[in-house]
């Protein structure tokens, strides 16, 4: 029994049924892809990544037309264990929908997947059920396409509606699948010059200014000339500006509050190559990315874990690191905690995971952040407060509270245009541009 126990663990899944099991703990288990697909990349053929992630990301992105598809075809839902069965059925329908495969083939491959994932008995539920939409195609999709999808749940659309007229062009947005953005390492290249070495290995580059560029297909960081050194980094183009506005110095202490997985600890670095930055994050395993990052830009940071909320806990790092019994910031990047809903069409299963009781709960988060850095920025020093959010609640809302609880905060102007009843500035998730992201740049009054 035992034996027959360990034989079924070690079943080698198919990418298909692996899909499915992915899926599974997305939507059952609020597991998040980004913490899954890396997980499984040494368990799987190199070569099967791709497809792995094109249909995990994929049925995220298009889950409610996929459900609607699978009630009009069952009788009953699959509830409890057999929403396993539910999955295999969404990863079968989003192959012949969305992708170039042989339909039969594709169709073979997910009943087997019942075997594999031990719910041998709904072989020929799944089978019937998938043939059957292949039969009926052309009806089914008439009545499930009748009214638009937003492909997003009920109460991010609220939200949205509340304050944007244009939520709609966000939801169409969101449902795109992103663009790739590069960062050049300024120190050694740039944007115009790095798009010829790409052109000599095959990869073709849009440039944006001096520093960022735009792939018009996604590449393996492997294809891209001069990554193990340092000269590019995967960085959304609007993520980009955060480094940039908070202008960083060569002989200022800079705390990237929340740095993990150092996107922004690097280009903060690569701007003041001999600031002190102190890269903090409450999460031990992904300041690992952290170390990763730095060591593959050849830089220097003082990698601290501990919680922003409590900096007694750490700031004794800092100031023994310094030689110094006290220490205050000179700029502060906080780059919050958030729902993450502007990066939606990079993390679609975002859209499945928050929740809308959630929202509350990291604004009292970001509250208590930014509250408490504040207290260890220096005076005439800088804040600059970050999240790849569209929700108003954690951006707009959140500064405007916060300027009315501290007298000695001023809001600094951007480089962008004004925009009507908004505090900072809100990037949108745009074609061809960068995701959705909110800045707003804090000094501190001098007394
Ligand atoms: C938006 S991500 C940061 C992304 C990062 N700045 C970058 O550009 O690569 C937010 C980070 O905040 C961290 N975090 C959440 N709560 C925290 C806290 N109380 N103190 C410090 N870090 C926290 C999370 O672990 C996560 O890594």
């Amino acid at each position: 029994m035992a034996k027959q126990k360990n034989r079924q663990k070690t079943v080698k899944l198919s990418v298909r049924a692996l899909a499915a099991q992915l899926l599974f703990l997305v939507l059952e288990q609020g597991k998040s892809l980004s913490t899954l697909i890396p997980e499984q990349q040494s368990k799987i053929k190199p070569q099967d990544l791709p497809l792995l992630q094109e249909i995990c990301f994929g049925v995220c992105r298009v889950l409610p037309r996929l459900d609607s598809i699978i009630a009009m075809l069952l009788d009953n839902p699959l509830k409890g264990k057999k929403r396993i069965v539910h999955c295999l059925l969404l990863v079968g329908l989003y192959q012949l929908l969305y992708l170039r495969v042989p339909a039969h083939a594709a169709v073979d491959e997910v009943v087997k997947g019942t075997e594999s994932l031990n719910v041998g008995a709904f072989k020929n539920l799944v089978n019937a059920v998938l043939r059957r939409f292949l039969r009926e195609k052309t009806g089914i999709l008439a009545k499930v396409d009748q009214n638009w999808h937003t492909l997003h749940p009920d109460w991010f659309i609220n939200r949205l509606k509340k304050y944007y007229s244009n939520w709609r062009e966000i939801i169409e947005a969101n449902n795109q699948k992103p663009p790739m953005w590069l960062r050049i390492n300024q120190n050694y290249s740039n944007s115009e010059h790095y798009i010829q070495l790409l052109e000599q290995v095959g990869v073709k580059g849009i440039a944006e200014g001096r520093q960022s560029v735009r792939l018009s297909q996604p590449s393996s960081v492997e294809n891209l000339p001069h990554f193990t050194e340092g000269w590019v980094t995967v960085q959304d183009l609007h993520a980009q500006w955060a480094a940039s506005l908070l202008e960083p110095q060569n002989d200022e202490l800079i705390l990237d509050a929340c740095a993990a997985p150092g996107g922004k600890t690097t280009h903060l670095l690569e701007l003041a190559p001999k600031g002190k930055v102190v890269a903090l994050d409450i999460e031990q395993n992904r300041l690992v990315r952290v170390n990763q990052n730095l060591q593959r830009l050849q830089q220097t940071a003082l990698v601290i874990q501990g919680d922003a909320t409590n900096p007694t806990s750490w700031l004794n790092q800092v100031t023994d690191f310094l030689g110094e019994s006290a220490v205050q910031f000179d700029k502060i990047l906080l780059d919050a905690p958030c729902s993450a809903t502007g990066i939606i069409r990079r993390h679609p299963d975002i859209k499945w995971l928050r929740r809308d009781q959630d929202i509350e709960e990291l604004v009292q988060l970001q509250k208590q952040i930014l509250t408490t850095l504040w207290s260890l920025l220096k005076e005439g020093g800088v804040l600059l407060y970050a999240t790849c959010s569209v929700l108003q609640e954690e951006n707009h809302q959140q500064i405007s509270a916060f300027l009315q609880s501290q007298s000695d905060a001023i809001l600094e102007p951007l480089l962008f245009p004004l925009q009507e009843n908004m505090l900072g500035y809100q990037f949108f998730p745009t074609e061809n541009s960068g995701d959705g992201f909110y800045y707003a740049k804090l000094r501190k009054r001098v007394k």
